[in-house]
């Protein structure tokens, strides 16, 4: 029966997400949880428990965390203040083009591709990392190496598919051997980012990793700070979670990312 196939893959699909993300204590019997090396193929197929009951409609709402209270509130300028002109262009392919031709800061002289960011242009929820690597500079696109996989599996542990989200990035060019942005170079490239949000307009921002975080948020704590409160930024909730490519390195941040995004997920249904 087809429909039973279906149901089969997603929930194949779904608990190999939820491996990934660390979640899967909670749905997978012990004798059956992966150990890294084994991984999600040695799990026996999974039982479709009820046809009636799609898993990845409602699984990821257990033992989800409460949303937590409000954090710092960041006032954006104006459209018209943003500088540049930048609040006269009105769509998000204007403002690629502008960052296509940007040479504000240094990073300019080594892109081989700018990484305005893609995605949804009417998207509930944007997504901000850190800026471009190696990968996202020869394509043009956003998280598109190993971290941007993880992203995508994220993404889909809480029921939302990559392509209906926005994902931008604090700078717009990849800096030099993937050290972090200077502060001028992300001082220079934040009015694109503030642009975006502006013509996007989305219900919930991400901010992946410290970097990100601190950058939107103009302050300088660590990343232990920032989560686990919902700031402000130009009226749009913000939440701060860990960046997928630190979670490649210590998996030991998968859970509180997952519960992170659960709190992004409600605020997303609120
Ligand atoms: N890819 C991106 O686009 N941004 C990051 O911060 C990391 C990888
Ligand atoms: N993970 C991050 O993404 N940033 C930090 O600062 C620490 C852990």
């Amino acid at each position: 029966m087809p429909w039973k196939r279906a149901l089969a893959d997603k929930w194949q699909a779904y608990l190999r997400q939820q491996m990934e993300i660390g979640g899967g204590e909670v749905y997978l019997a012990a004798g059956q949880r992966g150990s890294g090396a084994g991984g999600p193929e040695s799990l026996a197929a999974p039982q479709p428990r009820s046809p009636a009951a799609p898993p990845a409609a409602v699984s990821w709402q257990r033992g989800a965390p409460p949303i937590p209270g409000p954090g710092l509130t960041i006032d954006l300028p104006p459209a018209d203040l943003l500088g540049d002109g930048l609040g006269t262009l009105d769509t998000l392919t204007a403002v690629a083009a502008r960052i296509a031709a940007c040479t504000l800061c240094g990073l300019s002289k080594g892109r081989k591709n700018t990484v305005p960011g893609e995605g949804s242009p009417s998207a509930d929820l944007m997504l901000v990392g850190e800026g471009p690597g190696a990968t996202e500079d020869e394509t043009g696109r956003p998280f598109v190496g190993a971290a941007g996989e993880l992203l995508t599996q994220i993404l889909g542990s809480i029921g939302i598919p990559r392509e209906s989200v926005f994902i931008a990035n604090v700078v717009k060019c990849r800096p030099p051997q993937n050290r972090k942005p200077l502060p001028d170079e992300s001082t220079a490239c934040l009015p694109y980012l503030r642009r975006q949000v502006q013509l996007v307009r989305p219900k919930v921002i991400l901010a992946l990793g410290a970097t990100a975080a601190e950058s939107l948020l103009g302050v300088r704590k660590s990343l232990g700070e920032l989560r686990g409160a919902v700031h402000s930024y130009g009226g749009v909730p913000l939440v701060v979670t860990y960046h997928p490519a630190a979670l490649l390195r210590n998996p030991n941040w998968k859970k509180p990312t997952w519960d992170d995004v659960r709190i992004a997920r409600q605020l997303l249904d609120r």
